[in-house]
């Protein structure tokens, strides 16, 4: 298959790496040439890695399936075009639109969008039908979920083979019924982050952190993650779901994001990324269940309306969050009903 990823931020240099990582062609762009260099440079860091452990024998076998594209029009013929440009409607619009305009009749056009409802965005696509969402997890190449949303346009013969894409990728699938903002997992997501934003002041970082980590099996703290997937993304997914009637509202990530303090990309956020930050073991932090509750509520929403099962936001959330248990089954365990 030829794939043509527009964006080649975080999440759009690593869907690039899974895609060549399957053997797939994949031609690559964005508006700013040096994000292209560090992508490459990422890649290439974390095909290394792969190979490192076994998983992979060949590095520039894999980067040779890497191309650099022009421009938006050498999507042109590509099989899938997957857009993965900065979470902000009117950019992916504008992309979108101009990307749709050079797909043949058979692509499958996709946004990796996080939060903005593939409806909205299918209505800038010239062939909505063959419109999807499929939203990857960071980091791409280690998250074995992607979810892939069927928006009121979406034709079922290209969302079954979307998720067929997934499959062949070794990703799992969460089919999502009903194209609401933040989708299942993010939705999720979005409630433990402003859990643990409002318990800022009570406890700090570091007791919040600890509690995730230690006694609710968090494959990382709950501030750590926010730094690692980008505080700037944050606020911009919070902008686009709160105009959607979905209110997210941290007020120290906005302070940190003024002073330039985006997380891992820029060496700073809630932690100091200039050494790789730990989670210490430290006393005196929230009851997990604080930190659990509105996302088990969340989950049982997404039940109610018929958008996913209770297995399957279970699966999402642990392997769209690396959770050692899905968060039905933990938020039970905590003795929450
Ligand atoms: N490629 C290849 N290898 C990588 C890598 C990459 N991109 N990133 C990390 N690794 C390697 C590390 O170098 C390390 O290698 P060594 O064993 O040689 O040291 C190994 O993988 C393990 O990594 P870490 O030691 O850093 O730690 P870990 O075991 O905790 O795994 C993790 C890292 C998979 C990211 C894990 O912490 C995790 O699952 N975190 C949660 C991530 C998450 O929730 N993602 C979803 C975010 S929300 C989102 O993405 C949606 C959105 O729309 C915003």
């Amino acid at each position: 298959m030829k794939v043509g990823v527009l964006g080649a931020g975080q999440m759009g240099s690593g869907i690039a790496e899974v895609f060549a990582l399957a053997g797939h062609r994949v031609g690559i762009f964005d508006v700013d040439k040096s994000q292209i260099e560090k992508a490459l440079r990422n890649i290439r860091w974390s095909v290394e890695k792969l190979t490192e452990k076994g998983k992979v024998k060949d590095v520039e076998e894999v980067m040779s399936r890497i191309e650099v594209l022009p421009g938006v029009e050498a999507v042109r013929g590509d099989d899938l075009i997957l857009e993965a440009v900065f979470e902000d409607f009117n950019v992916k619009i504008d992309v979108l639109r101009k990307a749709s305009e050079e797909a043949n009749d058979e692509s499958i056009i996709a946004s990796n969008t996080s939060s903005i409802p593939i409806t909205e965005l299918s209505r800038a696509v010239r062939m909505p039908a063959r419109f999807v969402g499929m939203h990857f997890f960071n980091p791409p190449v280690l998250m074995p979920l992607v979810e892939v949303i069927r928006g009121d346009n979406t034709g079922p013969i290209y969302f079954n083979r979307a998720i067929d894409i997934v499959r062949g990728l070794g990703k799992t699938p969460l089919p999502v019924r009903k194209d609401v903002p933040g989708f299942v997992v993010n939705r999720i997501l979005f409630r433990i982050f402003n859990a643990a934003c409002g318990l800022l002041g009570k406890y700090t970082v570091e007791q919040i952190d600890s509690v995730a980590y230690y006694e609710l099996g968090f494959p990382m703290g709950i501030f750590m993650l926010l730094d690692y997937t980008g505080l700037d993304l944050n606020l911009s997914i919070s902008k686009e779901v709160a105009k959607r009637g979905l209110r997210l509202e941290c007020p120290p990530v906005e302070t940190l994001v003024k002073e330039g303090k985006k997380g891992t990309k820029s060496g700073a956020g809630f932690y100091n990324w200039a050494s790789r930050p730990r989670i210490m073991m430290v006393g005196g932090g929230p009851d997990p269940k604080e930190i659990v509750r509105p996302a088990f509520e969340e989950g049982k929403w997404l039940i109610r309306e018929g958008i996913v099962t209770e297995e399957e936001v279970d699966e999402g959330t642990r392997l769209g969050l690396g959770l050692k248990e899905g968060i039905i089954t933990l938020s039970k365990r905590l003795g929450l009903s």
